[in-house]
């Protein structure tokens, strides 16, 4: 039998899933503050009148200035810097030119790599003052990734992190999108284990001390279902209910897990206290 270091395995996702080290998780901590840097930026300057263009190239400047790349651009044909996704938007939501406009709600979801390290994460951010039932999903939302994340810890499956997410999610009458989940990272951005935000207690992979990777749950108002527009990006609800997501990188510690992607401002979840 041979053996690699860890360190030392291919970059490519081998289906293997990486145990990281201490050198990794402080890789991840540094490119996962920055990330959460980015979105702390943005939330200055989330309001009525901005476009989605104008908040990809001040998420391209910052990234500039601080010796980061942004891994959506270019990433499999991808055109931007960073994904907004707006009100019934899921995910993959391409910048544009259009301005935001009071009481819609937006995700921005920022991946910057920092010496080669994936920090990804996305907030939602309300544009001037939003409906209640739009308030009440991203509070949903926001709980589910924590107790999707408190789940997360040594021992436990993919299967606890899905099941903590989807019986919050739908108790409170509203449902998990099923097309697309979390992921491994690290020096790959997208690399497994596959995250689902739905399952049963004890399925799936367990969760060992090095482990890696990102919970992002979507949820919408409506029904799961969504569609893919023809940019081949943006996927919409197909009932145009209004969808929700917030995303932490994250990694299993010897008890628990370290979330890397932590707003350094304290901007967790709106509303937030600025502008
Ligand atoms: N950041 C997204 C995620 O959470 C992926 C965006 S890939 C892109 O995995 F190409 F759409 F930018
Ligand atoms: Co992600
Ligand atoms: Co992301």
């Amino acid at each position: 039998m041979n053996y690699i270091d860890a360190s030392e395995a291919p970059l490519a996702n081998t289906g293997q899933i990486k145990l990281h080290g201490p050198e990794a998780f402080a890789g991840m901590l540094m490119a996962g503050r920055l990330t959460a840097r980015a979105l702390d930026l943005m939330a200055e300057h989330v309001r009525p009148g901005v476009t989605t263009a104008e908040l990809d190239r001040i998420a391209l400047e910052f990234a500039g200035d601080h010796k980061a790349v942004p891994a959506p651009l270019f990433y499999r044909g991808y055109p931007k810097s960073i994904c907004t996704s707006i009100n019934h938007v899921v995910c993959h939501g391409i910048p544009n030119d259009k301005p935001l406009r009071e009481g819609e709600i937006i995700n921005i979801d920022i991946t910057l790599i920092v010496d080669g390290w994936h920090g990804d994460s996305s907030r939602m951010f309300p544009v001037g003052a939003i409906s209640r039932k739009a308030e009440r999903l991203i509070e949903v939302t926001y709980e589910s990734l924590m107790r999707g994340i408190a789940a997360a810890k040594p021992g436990a499956t993919t299967g606890d992190i899905g099941h903590a997410i989807q019986s919050y999610a739908e108790a409170e009458r509203c449902s998990v999108v099923r097309d697309f989940c979390g992921h491994g990272l690290g020096k790959l951005f997208h690399d497994v284990p596959n995250i689902l935000h739905y399952g049963r207690p004890g399925e799936g992979t367990v969760l060992r001390p090095g482990m890696i990777f990102t919970i992002e749950p979507m949820i919408n108002l409506g029904k799961p279902h969504v569609k893919i527009l023809s940019d081949g990006w943006t996927a919409v609800t197909r009932d145009r209910s209004l969808s929700a997501q917030f995303e932490h990188s994250v990694g299993i510690t010897a008890d628990s897990c370290q979330i890397f992607t932590t707003s350094p401002a304290g901007l967790h979840h709106p509303p937030y206290a600025v502008s």
